[in-house]
């Protein structure tokens, strides 16, 4: 980590410039024309301000170049000069892996010997080529995707294969040839056009076949089989042509078949994979979001099936990816719309009717319900579900809002069954893991169901005299807690104000707050969780705390993370603002947050000093007594003016 300097690695791939203590540069994450990349050559990290990608030297490597934690090492070590030393292969390792590159091979030829069959042989021109052709392919397509015909023919791929000296044992492990009872070999694909499946670094590792046949009863596609090369569920077929597209445009295209990738890209929209028949997982979803944080799901046609679909989808929004949807009229699929308009009509269709997902959800699910005061309530609660699977609390809320005026109910209901669903999910976890531990000395229970925090209408209140030690105390609280609030909404942005930058709000509020204690045993655990990581050079991340496995703490973090929501009602209607007024007046809020609390100490110490000095019988001690009084109220005058300076009420 010392030698891969951020500017040197950061240097190879971005034009920086100097500008104060950091270079800065046009971000090579999303495109830009005013540079917003920062890069710390003292703290060496890079910090995107635009699309807020960061993180240090590895990081970089890794997000740049779609490398595995491991691969970037190897790139590192590489550009370095550094050794990297593995562990050497053991006789049965290296015959696995060679096994495997086997795999590889056989695959390889057999996507050439379907490719030759269409383009060369009359049967493949005439039957495989015509069709295509027919369907309104063009062949510069057909060539990307190297798609290919297998002959009608019993074993004509095997027999070619072991003619051309490739073992029958890795063309069975593939799938690509099977052998029956009779231990009779004979080519799994037969008289269909053939689509490769390629995986991430462009190796073919299966095929899926697709009939010319009419006949009900042949299968209309045939696939390979799992094999040591080919997990199907992580694998999107396209994805390797797509993913420079995808990431360029900071959007994935997200279709369900062979023929619909290759129509989309046809029109020219190069950022589309398709699922494959499978349904859709999660190790897809990450794969994708290896590339963008961002989804749009090409539907096919008919209503029944979409209903149907929702509910996969909400998998999507787990994953923290923002989820848009485009339909087809008249039940068209991606691929019969494209060649019914043409491409130019179909890239115009996709661009003007994307919909956010979860407000097409709401209003498909309304129009079903129609008046019904029943159903009603049940699609609340489903699209309440799908939000509370949103893991950025900011995003949950806006959807909440939009929402709320859609299915004309209060925010406030919505957001009261959105704390319920996410506490109720974090219980159900918390469970799990009990159980697991198999614990029986720990009662789960003993602390009682999560409270939601309420509107914290007295967050800013000041009001609370140095006697009045109840107020003080649960004001106090309130002040530890919105602390954490912080830390967990805006632990990851950046400070950039005037004289300080490059830091790290969440370092910020606690290199403020290294002299302060908290009262609060939970806001104390995670302070000092947050606090030791920062030491040690992490920052830690909300999920942390939401995920955590301590109950309490999951809890009092996911309250924090929503509660914006109750201060966003309670200041839309005082004042028709607030979460975004608060992200806007940052600076105001976060040193609003780390002051207050740090004025609340300052009164407690006061009411303590005036308590001694009132119990002091030695008139020297209460001198002494006073005058330190004296100095600690300088401190708690020059607090309050200066939040009267900074915070705006
Ligand atoms: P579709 O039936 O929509 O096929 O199935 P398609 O790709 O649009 O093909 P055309 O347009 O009829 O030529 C979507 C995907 O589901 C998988 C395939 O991956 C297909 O691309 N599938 C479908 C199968 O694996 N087996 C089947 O029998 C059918
Ligand atoms: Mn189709």
């Amino acid at each position: 980590m010392d030698t891969a300097r951020i500017e040197e690695v950061v240097g190879d791939f971005v034009h920086l410039k100097k500008r104060g203590t950091s270079l800065i540069g046009n971000c090579p994450f999303h495109g830009e024309k005013t540079p917003s990349f920062h890069v710390s050559v003292t703290k060496g990290i890079y910090k995107c301000f635009g699309c807020g990608k960061g993180g240090d030297s590895v990081r970089f490597i890794m997000d740049h170049e779609k490398y595995s934690y491991p691969e970037a090492l190897k790139f590192l070590a590489n550009k370095y000069n550094i050794e990297v030393e593995e562990t050497e292969l053991s006789p049965q390792d290296a015959e696995a892996q060679s096994a495997k590159e086997s795999l590889y091979i056989v695959s390889q030829y057999a996507s050439a010997f379907f490719v030759k069959q269409l383009w060369e042989t009359d049967e493949g021109k005439g039957i495989g080529l015509s069709y295509f052709k027919e369907r309104g392919f063009r062949e510069d397509i057909l060539k990307k995707f190297e798609v290919g015909y297998s002959p009608d023919v019993w074993d004509a791929m095997t027999q070619s294969a072991v003619n051309a000296g490739h073992n029958l044992e890795f063309l069975e492990a593939t799938g690509l040839s099977i052998k029956n009872e009779k231990g009779k070999i004979y080519d799994r694909f037969r008289g269909r056009v053939m689509f490769p499946i390629h995986g991430f670094t462009g190796r073919v590792i299966g095929f899926g076949g697709r009939t010319l046949k009419t006949d009900k009863n042949v299968p209309k596609y045939v696939n390979s089989p799992e094999s040591e090369i080919y997990h199907k569920s992580n694998v999107l077929y396209g994805l390797f042509h797509a993913k420079k597209a995808i990431r360029d445009l900071d959007n994935c295209y997200l279709a369900e078949g062979y023929a619909d990738v290759l129509s989309v890209h046809q029109a020219g929209i190069e950022n589309v994979v398709a699922s494959s028949g499978t349904s859709l997982t999660v190790e897809q979803i990450k794969l994708i979001g290896r590339f963008t944080q961002n989804v749009t799901i090409l539907f096919d046609g008919d209503a029944a099936g979409i209903k149907a679909s929702l509910r996969g989808l909400d998998m999507i929004l787990e994953e923290g990816l923002n989820v848009k949807i485009v339909s087809f009229p008249d039940g068209h699929d991606p691929d019969s719309y494209m060649h019914h308009v043409g491409a130019g009509a179909f890239k115009t269709y996709l661009e003007q009717n994307r919909k956010d997902f979860i407000l097409y959800k709401a209003n498909v699910l309304l129009k079903d319900a129609g008046d019904d005061p029943i159903k009603r309530a049940g699609i609340i609660r489903d699209i309440v579900e799908s939000i509370a699977k949103i893991p950025d609390p900011i995003k949950a809320s806006v959807f909440i809002r939009e929402c709320s005026s859609l299915l004309e109910i209060e925010e406030r209901i919505l957001l009261t069954e959105l704390n319920k669903m996410r506490s109720a999910k974090s219980k159900k976890t918390f469970e799990s893991n009990q159980r697991a531990n198999n614990n029986a000395n720990n009662n789960p229970y003993s602390s009682g169901p999560p409270e939601p925090l309420g509107p914290p209408d007295n967050l800013w209140d000041d009001q609370a005299g140095p006697g009045d030690l109840q107020t003080q105390t649960s004001a106090e609280d309130h002040q530890e807690k919105e602390i954490v609030r912080l830390l967990l909404a805006y632990g990851h942005e950046f400070v950039n104000w005037d004289n300080i930058d490059d830091m790290y709000i969440g370092s910020f509020i606690m290199q403020n707050l290294a002299d302060v204690d908290f009262e609060n045993p939970l806001c104390k655990k995670i302070v000092d969780y947050y606090k030791s990581e920062i030491d040690n050079g992490r920052l830690p991340t909300a999920n942390h705390f939401i995920k955590n496995e301590d109950r309490e703490i999951a809890d009092l973090a996911i309250t924090l993370s929503t509660s914006e929501y109750a201060l966003s009602e309670n200041w839309l209607n005082k004042h028709q603002i607030y979460v975004k007024d608060e992200s806007m007046h940052l600076k105001a809020t976060i040193l609003g947050g780390i002051f207050h609390l740090k004025k609340h100490k300052v009164d407690k110490i006061l009411s303590n000093l005036l308590k001694e000095i009132k119990e002091e019988k030695d008139a020297d001690n209460q001198i002494i007594l006073m005058q330190r009084y004296g100095v600690i109220k300088g401190v708690e005058r020059e607090i309050s003016r200066f939040l009267g300076s900074v915070v705006v009420k």
